[in-house]
């Protein structure tokens, strides 16, 4: 066995989302999003899984920093409520929210856990929804008010900020047409420009800033040129529709015209495209699960490509491939073609588990997931790409945007009495972060 080491400066964490795992969805002042409105009766009384309790991390935190000092995480990646902060998305600011972040923050800082901050993770105010969400200018005004409080006020003590989780699940996970999944992306795409523009002009500028893209590296299920082309189309649609304007400020020109062979073209106003292009990121954030692999497919008249999945392969709950060597395929493909720092913003894998009568969660799945992933990540360093950080998804068990079923948690928490267990593949983890190396 060899002890494979990463590099002095990388650092290990894992991550969350605000509406995933704090709960309180009632307290303090917190405004209204569109997630508290569904699985909820008029009267307000939750009808399926909600995130009104949720890991209740809102009145457990100083317990969940302390379990994270135990783990020997560097540094946690969590979301801010917008909601928290502007109850109703734009003007009045809610102290108490405030409050809540300041605590949260300055907890972490004293126990040696640096923290790293998404500005939105999918809870867009409910006032903002009901006036279009993203599909309206306005709610980029209202982003950056909201971003440019965040970095007045936080930016002395946080110095790693995401300004977007998955623009792609953000435009693209509803049934729209596509000219208006276009736009949605395209607004974000530019929301998040003004953002790092933003966050250089502030007073506490002087961190790094970045984009989270949920990516996934696209293989042709054989070398039928028809196959390649399906593959490319896919990677196309999914990864580079948003790597280019975000690396490259320019959208990809082969996905501009198959865009326009549908009737559709991102909103571009002036000023836009330079936007983008003025303003780089100082790293890129990447969520990666799984992989494609991608098959022609005359039927689908888009993209012409269908899923090809591999029989021998093994699949999480959520029906995704365990992939480990296309994450390191992914990222020296980025090298390559960006150049660009990588912080690996998500990864991991949703498995059942149980705490066992002896109080252990065998989760010796997703401990091979773990494996797998950070083997390939240590790789692609040596290899020569930018990787400086990695977080697994997730810290905890939690609300997994409908359901509590999918597991991801190195840390099971139990539904009722919400008791935090970390789990096998936790510990491993601990170990991982304590050597700061895998064995191999
Ligand atoms: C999101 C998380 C989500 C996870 C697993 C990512 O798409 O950022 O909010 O829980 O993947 O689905």
């Amino acid at each position: 066995m060899t002890t494979r080491h990463f590099p002095d400066g990388f650092a290990f964490g894992a991550a969350t989302s605000a509406y995933q795992i704090e709960g309180a969805c009632d307290e303090d002042g917190r405004g209204r999003t569109a997630w508290d409105l569904r699985n909820h009766d008029e009267q307000g009384h939750p009808t399926g899984p909600v995130g009104d309790v949720a890991c209740d991390h809102y009145h457990r935190y100083q317990e969940d920093i302390a379990l994270m000092k135990q783990l020997g995480l560097q540094t946690y990646r969590f979301s801010i409520s917008w909601v928290r902060i502007f109850p109703d998305g734009v003007g009045r600011l809610n102290a108490k929210g405030v409050a809540f972040y300041d605590a949260l923050v300055d907890g972490l800082l004293q126990a040696g856990i640096r923290p790293a901050v998404t500005v939105w993770h999918g809870d867009l105010p409910l006032a903002l929804d009901r006036a279009g969400g993203w599909e309206n200018r306005a709610t980029i005004t209202a982003y950056l008010a909201y971003a440019q409080f965040l970095f007045d006020h936080y930016g002395d003590r946080v110095k790693t900020w995401y300004t977007h989780n998955e623009p792609w699940c953000a435009a693209y996970l509803n049934d729209y047409p596509l000219p208006r999944q276009l736009s949605i992306a395209h607004h974000l795409l530019v929301a998040h420009a003004e953002a790092v523009r933003l966050y250089r002009q502030s007073k506490n500028g002087d961190g790094k800033i970045g984009i989270v893209l949920n990516l996934a590296r696209q293989y042709p299920a054989s070398a039928d040129p028809a196959d390649v082309a399906a593959a490319r189309n896919v990677d196309g649609f999914l990864n580079r529709w948003f790597l280019d304007p975000v690396l490259k400020g320019r959208y990809p020109a082969d996905m501009v015209e198959r865009y326009q062979g549908f009737g559709a073209a991102a909103p571009i106003l002036a000023g836009d495209m330079e936007a983008l292009m003025a303003n780089p990121s100082d790293f890129l954030g990447i969520n990666v699960y799984s992989r494609g692999v991608q098959k022609a497919d005359p039927d689908n008249a888009f993209l012409g490509s269908k899923d090809a999945p591999d029989p021998r392969s093994v699949y999480t709950e959520m029906g995704w491939e365990v992939a480990p060597e296309s994450l390191y395929d992914l990222l020296m493909d980025l090298e390559a073609t960006y150049g660009t720092e990588i912080q690996i913003t998500e990864n991991g894998a949703a498995f059942q588990d149980a705490v066992m009568q002896d109080g252990v969660v065998r989760d010796d799945d997703r401990l091979a997931y773990y494996k797998g992933h950070l083997s390939s990540v240590e790789r692609a360093i040596r290899h020569g790409c930018k990787v400086t950080a990695y977080y697994a998804w997730s810290l905890f068990d939690n609300f997994e945007w409908g359901t509590y079923e999918m597991k991801f948690g190195i840390v099971h928490v139990d539904p009722v009495t919400l008791k935090r267990t970390v789990k096998k593949s936790g510990m491993y983890y601990r170990g991982v972060i304590a050597a700061r190396g895998i064995e191999e």
